[in-house]
């Protein structure tokens, strides 16, 4: 059975408006694939583990070529778990506001976490391999602002990140929807809700 994987980077539940989208992402994702599991995985209810001097010397380590022993093994369990959580997807759902121009600490977190040498990424001869190829991405975010004209674009650090990042491991089939502006008086937030639920509607059974 195929999975998609809804990672959540938004504390705010119910009152979620970035959330508000990606529910009709995922309704409409339910009826177009009936033989997929939807797992969510909310990141303000979940533990990662925090990077210890123990884990990042691992991560020089596999930098390094070598493969992790003893203690440095043991203390990678818990990162090599959420690595395998995240390639056990076939496809990505990200859910997130947009927090200070670029993305929730929970969710850097997260990338800290499985973004990892010999597992999401390797260098060869010829430069960087990404290693999780051949996923499709769909990224949801709300912002306060709206940033999609040409003055505003220069301060959204989230999209440009998220495409780099995930890029960089080899995801690069990734589209944005983002709802803009939401903290700019109620009629704006509704109309731009409304269209970003339109365009979720449409682009999960291209998934
Ligand atoms: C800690 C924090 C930082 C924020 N930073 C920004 C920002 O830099 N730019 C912006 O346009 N909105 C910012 N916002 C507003 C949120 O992006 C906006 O309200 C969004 O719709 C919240 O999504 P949610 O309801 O799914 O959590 C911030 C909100 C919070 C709580």
């Amino acid at each position: 059975m195929k999975k998609l994987l809804h990672i959540i980077a938004t504390p705010r539940g119910e009152e979620s408006s970035t959330l508000k989208v990606s529910n009709v992402f995922l309704d409409s994702f339910r009826n177009s694939h009936q033989d997929w599991v939807i797992e969510d995985f909310d990141l303000s209810k979940e533990e990662l583990p925090s990077l210890t001097v123990k884990r990042v010397d691992g991560k020089y380590l596999l930098l390094s070529g070598k493969d992790l022993y003893g203690d440095m093994k043991v203390a990678w369990q818990d990162i090599i778990a959420e690595i395998e959580r995240f390639l056990s997807a076939d496809a990505v759902l990200i859910s997130t506001p947009m927090w200070n121009f670029g993305i929730p600490y929970t969710l850097k977190h997260y990338i800290d976490v499985i973004v990892q040498p010999k597992y999401l990424f390797q260098y060869t001869a010829t430069g960087v391999e990404g290693l999780a190829k051949g996923r499709k991405m769909a990224v949801i975010t709300s912002r306060g602002s709206d940033y999609s004209s040409a003055e505003t674009k220069g301060a959204d650090f989230q999209e440009p990140y998220l495409r780099f990042v995930f890029g960089f491991a080899g995801i690069t089939d990734i589209t944005f929807i983002n709802a803009e502006p939401m903290n700019m008086g109620e009629e704006l937030q509704k109309k731009a809700i409304a269209s970003a639920q339109e365009k979720a509607r449409k682009l999960a059974p291209q998934f």
